[in-house]
């Protein structure tokens, strides 16, 4: 999902529209069931039945592959509550309800006691308070020994090509490589347990369904210069994965607090 980086007013309207445009979008970000399970494999020492605070979650794209494959308890945190209310209305289809409670909540001021969970999770949404900051804030819930599985967008090239890093650097300026965010890891009280790159395959099942939803959306908004613009910055980021994916793309780590 778009960052946006504005003032005031200017910056209430350009989110307002973001957060319009990805409602109805199912997956809000890059990933896949099998990569949330994939991580999930990471995590080899659990209490029965944990409880799993996740930030951003969106429209449960993450929540519901974990609800469904693993007997836990999820509180689902995301700031615009109609995605929530998409979660509930995925979670009750999924007959995964039950297992979820949802929270209109800030991820960079969690609403929760110290080491209330046992597990962080965050799919593509740490960027919004910066990989460091969002690992330092979230160290307190969890006990030593419990985990954070997060996944954020990276460099995978020392050197990427000129017009990719014109893109992320306006997009996603903090945004660093996989060595880097590992060292942020040992620097925030965790110890890294594993991690990986996320495949083609998470960013089609993001980028497809998303680039139909752009075109109807841009054709119901005709002749709206934002709505325009708007658009044209997810093309680019569509373009620009399309052209320069093997040097940009996304990683899920795994970690353990110490
Ligand atoms: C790229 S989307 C990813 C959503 C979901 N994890 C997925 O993969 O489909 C990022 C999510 O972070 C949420 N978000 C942005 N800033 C937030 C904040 N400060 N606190 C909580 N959620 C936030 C957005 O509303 C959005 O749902």
């Amino acid at each position: 999902m778009k960052q946006v980086y504005l003032m005031s007013d200017e910056a209430d309207s350009q989110m307002a529209l973001v957060f319009s445009f990805y409602e109805g979008v199912e997956r809000k970000g890059p990933g896949s069931e099998v990569s949330t399970l994939k991580a999930l494999n990471l995590l080899n020492v659990l209490p029965s039945n944990p409880g799993i605070v996740e930030f951003g979650c969106g429209a449960g794209a993450a929540t519901i592959a974990l609800a469904r494959n693993f007997p836990c308890h999820i509180t689902a945190v995301d700031i615009h509550q109609p995605f929530l209310d998409e979660l509930e209305h995925h979670a009750v289809r999924e007959g995964v309800k039950d297992r979820i409670t949802t929270l209109a909540a800030d991820m960079g001021n969690p609403p929760f006691p110290d080491e209330s969970f046992d597990v962080v999770w965050s799919e593509g949404a740490i960027y919004n308070i910066g990989f460091e900051q969002g690992l330092s804030r979230w160290r307190r819930l969890l006990p030593s020994g419990g985990y954070v599985a997060v996944s954020d967008a990276v460099w995978l090239s020392e050197k990427p090509p000129q017009r990719a890093k014109e893109f992320w650097d306006a997009e996603y300026p903090a945004m660093t490589s996989v060595e880097e965010n590992l060292r942020k890891f040992s620097a925030t009280g965790f110890e890294p347990v594993g991690h990986f790159i996320l495949s083609s395959t998470d960013w089609e099942k993001y980028y497809l369904p998303l680039q139909s939803h752009l075109v109807k959306f841009w054709e119901s908004h005709a002749d709206n210069a934002a709505v325009d613009s708007l658009v044209k910055s997810i093309q680019r980021e569509i373009d620009i994965w399309k052209e320069f994916g093997t040097t940009c793309g996304y990683a899920f780590f795994v970690g353990r607090a110490v």
